[in-house]
């Protein structure tokens, strides 16, 4: 059995007040469950989320990374310096990363890469936009995305990270992808991996997309959904929790 992993992405959201309060309750009512849990907070937050959640059951980690190890590269933040604060995961190819500021499939790679490099564990986000779902091409997609990673750190490397599927459509639109339109997506990802490596069986695989405490344990039942990468509920922590405890 793959241990259920559940992480949040607050994404641009927050405040050195408001998070106080919400890593405190977290790290509070993490501490009962079982599943894992994580929670990706914007780099200014990486020091709070350390002081906050050191000695818990509750990991952090970032929501983007460099390519690049260091140098002339005003703006980015390196996989050594998220390590430095203690990071554990981050996330890398989120649809919003790759729709407004143009991370295309090999820079997602490389990302992946410097992530392993620094030894991060990646969590990697592939999936199509409606158009394409519409278009009957999602997995051309998602396979495409993932061959990507594959091609430049081996399928075995793919296999010992994480990868979310987030179909785009289903992302901050409180529109989620039924249970079986999602397992049909994380089975195609584990048979992709499976061709390559043996070790297809113990990648976790998260689901992305307008989860809730209301769906959250139908998509986690399914056979190939160990656990869920949570955006909107990750802000409320008895949403949150009550999501984490659905992934027990
Ligand atoms: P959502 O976001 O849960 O708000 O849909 C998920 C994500 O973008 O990771």
């Amino acid at each position: 059995m793959r241990p259920k992993l559940v992480a949040g992405n607050w994404k641009m959201q927050g405040s050195l007040a408001e998070n106080q309060g919400l890593l405190a309750a977290v790290r509070a009512g993490a501490a009962d469950l079982t599943a894992q849990i994580a929670i990706c907070v914007p780099f200014p937050y990486l020091a709070q989320a350390r002081a906050v959640l050191e000695g818990s059951t509750v990991a952090w980690g970032a929501q983007d990374v460099s390519e690049h190890e260091q140098g002339a590269y005003t703006g980015e933040v390196s996989a050594t310096m998220l390590k430095d604060f203690g990071c554990r995961f981050v996330i890398v190819g989120h649809s919003e990363r790759r729709a407004m500021y143009g991370d295309s499939d090999i820079v997602v790679a490389a990302k992946f890469a410097a992530a392993l490099k620094a030894g991060l564990m990646p969590i990697l986000c592939v999936g199509e936009s409606l158009a394409e779902r519409e278009a009957n091409v999602t997995g051309d997609v998602v396979t495409r995305q993932l061959d990507a990673v594959i091609a430049l750190c081996g399928a075995a490397s793919v296999a010992g990270a994480v990868v979310a599927y987030e179909p785009v459509w289903a992302i901050g639109t409180g529109r989620t992808a039924t249970p079986a339109q999602a397992q049909e997506v994380h089975a195609l990802i584990r048979a992709r991996l499976g061709a390559d490596t043996t070790r297809a069986q113990q990648l976790q695989i998260l689901y992305g997309g307008s989860v809730k405490p209301g769906n959250a344990g139908e998509l986690f039942g399914q056979s190939d959904i160990d656990g869920g990468l949570i955006g909107g509920a990750s802000l409320v922590a008895q949403d949150f929790l009550a999501i984490c405890t659905a992934a027990q």
